[in-house]
């Protein structure tokens, strides 16, 4: 008996980031669009929570209680006052430490996974009401499409996307801690007057229609000059995709994951090649946007003889 659930990355196409909080988070407006790079998870009954990974990063992700698919069953059963015996397994094609939210990804599928397996019949609300315990990004990785994110960035309204948009991305060396990002962005930002956070219409209109022009124009990340205080190298990768032909390029969340936005799959192709050449990152992978959210693509169940 298993059941297995795939869950897409993101981008930020608009991070827009207000200052500190008291409770150390930043309020943001914060629209992701979901895009076609994938974990996947499976579970299966077992003794005990287990978890394993596998893939080409497969060394870098946590297996213990820290991992958020650990995290998700533990809260799911929890709730339900069952035991969390299960194995967890992860095959993590989505870049660790990225910017693109794979830790996240893995929370969400692990939930619906295990919501399946379980029998639980969690509504979606239900289950995004615990994806917004585990963190900011988790709730829109089980919901997918586009959506703008308030508050931290848990509070969901889906956006509507008027085509396919297609996109590289530059995978770094390593990765970058999220909190080291943000705590950059207040060193950076120390001082000066930071405007409460909103999305413009002009790339809500971009979104709706499906226009990858105007959806260049209107891409933004707050904290990109902090990943590139951290980082200063991602600059190289940047101007390389963007000597590529690329419409715009931005650094992807906290980074260090690059995004580069082409008008169509023969260009996105291009760009990929392009980047890989020049040297200024490790990988390029192409994906194209709007992906869907955490979904069941198979489900075992025991057969009796
Ligand atoms: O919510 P999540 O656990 O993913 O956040 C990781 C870290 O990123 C937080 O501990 C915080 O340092 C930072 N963060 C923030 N403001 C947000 C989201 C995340 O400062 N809105």
């Amino acid at each position: 008996m298993s059941v297995t659930v795939r869950v897409p990355a993101k981008v930020n196409v608009r991070l827009a980031v207000g200052a500190a909080r008291p409770d150390g988070f930043h309020d943001l407006a914060n629209v992701f669009l979901a895009v076609g790079l994938h974990d996947e998870i499976t579970v299966t009954p077992a003794d005990e929570l287990r978890v394993t990974c596998s893939g080409p990063d497969a060394d870098q992700v946590p297996l213990d209680a820290t991992n958020l698919a650990a995290r998700a069953a533990l809260a799911l059963a929890r709730r339900h006052g069952i035991d969390p015996r299960v194995h967890i397994h992860i095959a993590k094609d989505i870049p660790v430490a990225g910017g693109m939210a794979g830790g996240s990804a893995d929370g969400a599928g692990a939930l619906l996974a295990c919501d399946t397996l379980w029998s639980l019949g969690s509504s979606q609300d239900e289950l995004l009401a615990i994806c917004a315990e585990l963190g900011s990004d988790v709730p829109f990785s089980l919901l997918g499409g586009a959506a703008l994110g308030t508050g931290r960035g848990e509070q969901l309204t889906p956006l509507e996307v008027g085509g396919a948009f297609h996109w590289v991305f530059a995978v770094a060396d390593g990765g970058l801690s999220t909190p080291a990002v943000y705590r950059e962005f207040d060193r950076l930002t120390d001082g000066t007057d930071i405007p409460v956070p909103a999305a413009d219409a002009a790339l809500l209109d971009a979104l709706r229609t499906g226009d990858a022009v105007a959806l260049a124009g209107a891409l933004a990340n707050d904290l990109q000059p902090a990943a590139l205080s951290l980082r200063p190298s991602l600059a190289d990768t940047l101007a390389a995709g963007t000597a590529a032909g690329a419409l715009a390029a931005l650094v992807s969340g906290s980074g260090p994951t690059t995004a580069f936005l082409a008008k169509d799959p023969e260009a996105a192709a291009e760009i990929a090649e392009a980047l890989l050449a020049s040297g200024t990152c490790r990988t390029a992978r192409v994906a194209s946007a709007p992906a869907e959210g955490a979904t069941v693509v198979q489900h075992t169940t025991a057969v009796r003889h």
